[in-house]
């Protein structure tokens, strides 16, 4: 197989120009990202999602800047070949602009990840300004933005009306002119983000968005059936790998129990001819 290598921005407009699709997909550590980075995935993003899938929080709210910093560190190390994305979690670029720089760089500087993303449009689309200005790439993410779900009245479909999907196009411009290279569209029906799809020079990234966005993406958690909470109505699962994990954890347990585990084969062994005199000689030792 050809050595991967990681797409870059222009790529991706490319891709966009041409009608070719993209793949991103969440990653927390260096195990799961050494994995992806063997498939043709474009992308991985670092999503404050670890919160609920890593760390189970009920949201993505209480994930922090030095939490994902240290996982988007590890994710860097095992996929060398594809794009990464790091998530500014929830307060670290409302605050202030200078604070937003700032977070966004540690991303860049400590994990060096290729770009950051962040949520909401018009209201963020000064600081997003700002974070390009300092030599950052930046992703956006409208429709159902998880960070602010209380707001939204929780993990709900977004832009199903005129007016809210109006606002969800303004949002979509404004992340475009502010100098976004892509923005993520969350849980918005079909035709609302196709029509923002086709008016946008930048690529979108569909999660719950249907066929026509430009890419997909999922959480790796949902699409190998490893979390089990909930699973929400746009997640087609891949594998059933939570299963197959119980099913060895619970082999492994009756082998160890049974004195199946650990054979001859997964021990280490000595020569036969100092074996008893090591033997005899650890009896002696008081
Ligand atoms: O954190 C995350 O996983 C995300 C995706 C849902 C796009 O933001």
């Amino acid at each position: 197989m050809e050595q991967k290598k990681k797409t870059t921005i222009p790529e991706f407009f490319k891709m966009k120009q041409e009608g070719k699709k993209f793949t991103m997909v969440t990653a927390y550590d260096y195990a799961l990202a050494t994995q992806v980075d063997k498939t043709d995935i474009e992308m991985i993003l670092v999503g404050d999602s670890a919160a609920m899938v890593m760390l189970g929080y009920q949201s993505t709210v209480p994930i922090d800047m030095d939490t994902l910093v240290t996982l988007a560190t590890a994710v860097v190390k095992g996929a060398p070949n594809t794009f990464i994305v790091g998530d500014m979690p929830f307060l670290s670029y409302e605050i202030s602009k200078e604070k937003a720089i700032e977070n966004a760089g540690r991303f860049m500087k400590e994990a060096e990840v290729d770009c950051i993303k962040l949520e909401g449009g018009v209201r963020v689309a000064d600081t997003v300004t700002a974070i390009v200005k300092a030599g950052i790439p930046v992703m956006g993410h409208i429709g159902l933005t998880p960070q602010s779900s209380s707001q939204l009245g929780g993990f709900r479909v977004q832009g199903k009306n005129l007016i809210a999907a109006e606002k969800l196009l303004e949002d979509a411009l404004a992340l475009e002119e502010a100098g976004a290279f892509c923005i993520v569209l969350e849980a918005i029906p079909n035709p609302v983000a196709q029509a923002i799809t086709e008016r946008l020079k930048i690529p979108t990234i569909g999660i719950g968005a249907g066929p026509d966005c430009d890419a997909q993406v999922l959480v790796i958690h949902d699409l190998l059936g490893l979390f089990e909470r909930f699973v929400p109505k746009f997640v087609k699962q891949y594998a059933q790998i939570g299963k197959d994990i119980v099913s060895a954890l619970s082999q492994f347990d009756t082998e160890v129990k049974t004195g199946k585990f650990p054979d001859e084969e997964h021990s280490y062994h000595i020569k036969k001819e100092v074996e008893q005199e090591i033997i005899d000689h650890l009896k002696k030792i008081k």
